[in-house]
């Protein structure tokens, strides 16, 4: 049997959810998601969205800092429209129901608590307390729930896109639907649409330590990679700079907020170093503060940096970061009388699926949105709080642009999903042990600074453990912790391919054999395409 709808949806972050909202309006969506539905960066997201609200902001403003930020490298008509139709999407997610923090300190002005954070040059990123995402992902659910045009499928893994070109057609390359792992029955289903929306977020899992919840294994990526789109920018993989280090604790990330509000990074001896690396010390850009902290941990052979916000009012520090004062208190540590351990980890993919900033990438009837997508509004390095933004104006303009046209159904006959002569698998720690392989190699040899000799170590190690991966692929009956280590393994190939492939240090990308910025990289995109 056949699913079909009008719109098909992988992913209910905030680009998925935003986008299926906006077309459920004109036909029949179905929300494709792996795990529960709430379950995504986004409902991790901490300090906020960037967007111009504050009286003494203005546009020009916030593109520079983007601008800044991004190395060189960003499109910039790209970063001037997502920044110009901000404030208008955020007033959507508060007619919404979103509940932005409301300023309450002592000579704020009534309105918003605008947060700060780095690489910003005023603040404007509306925040609820230290735990936005939850709140804009709660608003968007509860609308998506009561929403009769849209179903969302939880626990159901999308496997591969299924385009016109895998089935042997010949013209224009088109997506005309998923295959899906349908983990409550275990079958693998067909969903067909004229529009497949990608909106399944990054790949921090690709890496050993990470800010990422554990669904963020690149799916998206590697499906469209597979399937022929462009990918591009690749190597600009975020770390960012404060991660909780404690043996206890898994990928808790400490705002960068809380530097915003005045917390400063000092090294294992208790120094504050960040002025040796630039004028705004710890609220440099990121890829200043991270490799920072990298350089200063490998000096003194440390484990972690400290990050000390002791010097500010406890009652302050309770009532602006709940959840990470709470969450910090559970592993023995009071931020308000103690500094907190932190390390940095990967965080944000700036790159992705080209896309247009309406969402389109070049296979017909296939979208990208959200963190899967390389818009250009990121560059080299990601301003802080612009990811949230670039999902809600690209997810806008991405339902504006296909309802305006809507692309017809392809008339094709969609085949079922074929499962050869698969068996169950019995060695499943083979399985776990790749994944194992793979993040530690990524961590050691492709991460904050990188070397050719690293990366070419690294592309042949992940070609060998490619080969295993696809035996056991066409051998075993598929399972969502194999998907996912085929994905984690083509995101791998596809990192240090374009890492390889820039010849310069640029933003997040640095390498030892060309530690300077070459002026003629300074707006080449890394792109790659699968042509077999
Ligand atoms: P996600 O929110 O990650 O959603 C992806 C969805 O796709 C999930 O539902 C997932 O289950 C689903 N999915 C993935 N693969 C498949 C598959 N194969 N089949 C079916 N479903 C699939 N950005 C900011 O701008 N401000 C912040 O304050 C901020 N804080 C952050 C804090 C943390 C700890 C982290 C991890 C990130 C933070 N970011 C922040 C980044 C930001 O949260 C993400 O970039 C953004 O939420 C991505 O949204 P998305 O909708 O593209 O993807
Ligand atoms: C943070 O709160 O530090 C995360 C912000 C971001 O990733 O944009």
């Amino acid at each position: 049997m056949i699913h079909q709808y009008d719109f098909l949806v992988l992913g209910s972050g905030i680009a998925g959810l935003s986008f299926a909202l906006k077309a459920a309006g004109r036909g029949r969506v179905a929300i494709i998601t792996k795990k529960h539905r709430a379950e995504s960066n986004t409902n991790y997201a901490q300090g906020g969205i960037a967007a111009v609200i504050g009286k003494d902001d203005s546009f020009a403003s916030h593109v520079a800092d983007t601008l800044e930020a991004g190395a060189g490298l960003c499109r910039e008509a790209v970063v001037r429209t997502i920044v110009e139709e901000g404030p208008a999407r955020i007033q959507e997610l508060i007619d919404l129901g979103v509940k932005f923090s409301e300023a309450e300190r002592q000579g704020a002005e009534p309105g918003f608590d605008l947060g700060m954070e780095g690489g910003h040059s005023a603040r404007r990123i509306l925040h609820a307390k230290d735990t936005t995402g939850r709140e804009v992902e709660r608003a968007l659910l509860a609308a998506v729930a009561s929403h009769p045009n849209i179903r969302v499928f939880e626990n159901f893994f999308a496997i591969d896109l299924i385009t016109t070109r895998k089935l042997g057609l010949a013209g224009t390359n088109r997506c005309v639907g998923v295959y899906v792992l349908m983990d409550a029955v275990g079958t693998v289903g067909t969903f067909s649409a004229p529009v497949v929306m990608l909106a399944t977020g990054g790949c921090g899992k690709v890496y050993l330590y990470t800010t990422n919840p554990d669904i963020a294994t690149g799916d998206g990526v590697a499906m469209a990679y597979r399937a022929g789109a462009a990918v591009a920018n690749m190597e600009f993989i975020q770390f960012h700079p404060t991660c909780l280090y404690h043996p206890k604790a898994k990928s808790f990330l400490i705002s960068e907020a809380v530097r915003g509000e005045g917390g400063v990074l000092r090294n294992f001896a208790g120094q504050e170093f960040m002025e040796k690396y630039h004028a705004l010390k710890s609220l440099a850009p990121r890829d200043i503060v991270a490799r920072a902290i990298d350089t200063e941990m490998k000096r003194s052979g440390a484990e972690h940096v400290w990050l000390d916000i002791t010097h500010k009012p406890a009652r302050f520090v309770m009532e602006r970061f709940p959840n990470i004062y709470q969450t910090c208190l559970k592993y023995g540590i009071d931020i308000t009388k103690e500094p907190i351990p932190v390390v940095p980890a990967a965080h944000y993919q700036c790159g992705g699926v080209v896309t247009n900033v309406d969402g389109e990438t070049d296979i017909v009837g296939l979208y990208a949105v959200g963190e899967v997508a390389c818009t250009g509004l990121h560059g080299a390095n990601r301003l802080a709080s612009n990811s949230l933004l670039e999902a809600v104006v690209c997810a806008h303009r991405a339902a504006q642009r296909i309802l305006a046209e809507p692309p017809a159904r392809a008339a094709v006959d969609v085949p079922a999903w074929e499962s050869r002569n698969a068996h169950n698998a019995d060695e499943l720690v083979v399985v776990s042990h790749n994944w194992d392989e793979i993040r530690r190699l990524m961590w050691d040899y492709v991460g904050i600074v990188r070397t050719n000799k690293r990366l070419q170590r690294a592309q042949k190690r992940i070609a060998n453990l490619q080969e295993e991966i696809l035996e056991y692929y066409w051998d075993f009956v598929v399972t969502s912790d194999l998907l996912e280590l085929r994905n984690i393994a083509t995101v791998a190939e596809v990192i240090i391919a374009c890492a390889l492939q820039r010849p310069e240090s640029r933003g997040l990308n640095f390498n030892l054999d060309y530690p300077q910025a070459d002026p003629a990289w300074a707006q080449r995109e890394t792109v790659l395409r699968r042509t077999s």
